[in-house]
């Protein structure tokens, strides 16, 4: 199968402290994949070094055949990588349906030219944006939601704005970083099967990063584990969860006990 992502030996220091140490990914395109470890093993770091927020010490990020290292962040959306972030971030000021519009105008065809003249493209392209912004608003039975402003939804229901808030901009791969977090176990069971329906769905590529292990253990067909920067695991669901040095990772620390 095709690679949309590879990860050539990422290495990420924050000043003196190296927070991702060679990290190397071959994600197929279509994959669902999971990267999990406990607090602080670098995981939303090498997310933020796929989108473009922080440039690699060292390595190579290569999407779809493209070298992308260093490419600033609006580019890469542009690319057709989306991501969600582990503290939400929708404009709470805003409508549910209107932090959708919103993401999708990154990928808008509409010059500042048409949108002065409200032309005829300017309105069409509107109309389709509020359609398609409505469409996913009830895939994640947010319908009755479009016109709450962000700010009065409850917790459950903006984490998933913030990923069809994500799909909005027609992505070809989607990073999650950890979508449950904060969810009770039905909200973490009826969001897992959400996102495998997803991925069929639109036929995109999901990577997933998650602090809890058991969450993705049902859905992701590979996981990689990372601690204190390091990859010490990487293989099905079933391997991970019997290795070791990945039980140490977890069960050696208070936090995730
Ligand atoms: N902007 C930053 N400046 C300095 N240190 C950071 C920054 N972001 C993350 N770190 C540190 O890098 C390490 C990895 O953090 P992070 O990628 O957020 O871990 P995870 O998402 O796996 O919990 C941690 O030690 C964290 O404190
Ligand atoms: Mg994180």
């Amino acid at each position: 199968m095709e690679t949309i992502l590879s990860l050539q030996g990422l290495t990420h220091y924050f000043g003196g402290l190296r927070a991702v140490h060679d990290f190397n990914l071959e994600l197929p395109q279509g994959a669902l994949w999971g990267l999990i470890g406990p607090n602080g093993a670098g995981k939303t770091t090498i997310f933020n070094l796929i989108t473009g927020v922080y440039k690699p010490t060292e390595g190579k990020i290569i999407f779809n055949g493209e070298d992308i290292t260093g490419l600033k962040s609006h580019l890469i959306v542009e690319k057709g990588i989306a991501r969600t972030f582990q503290n939400l971030r929708v404009f709470n000021g805003l409508t549910a349906l209107d932090n959708i519009r919103i993401a999708r105008q990154a990928k808008n065809n509409i010059s500042l030219f048409d949108s002065f003249l409200y032309t005829r493209k300017f309105y069409e392209e509107e109309k389709q944006a509020k359609e398609e912004a409505m469409e996913l608003l009830k895939i994640f039975n947010l319908q009755s939601r479009a016109y709450t402003l962000a700010k009065n939804l409850p917790y459950g229901e903006l984490r998933r704005l913030e990923i069809a808030r994500a799909l909005a901009t027609h992505p070809k791969l989607v990073l999650l970083d950890e979508p449950a977090a904060g969810m009770n176990p039905r909200e973490v069971g009826n969001l897992m099967d959400l996102i495998h329906w997803i991925r069929e769905q639109f036929k995109i590529t999901i990577f997933l990063v998650e602090h809890q292990m058991r969450v993705v253990m049902g859905i992701c067909e590979r996981i990689k584990v990372l601690d204190f920067g390091e990859t010490i695991c990487d293989g099905s669901p079933e391997y991970v969860k019997c290795d070791p040095k990945v039980i140490e990772a977890y069960l050696g620390r208070v936090e995730n006990a």
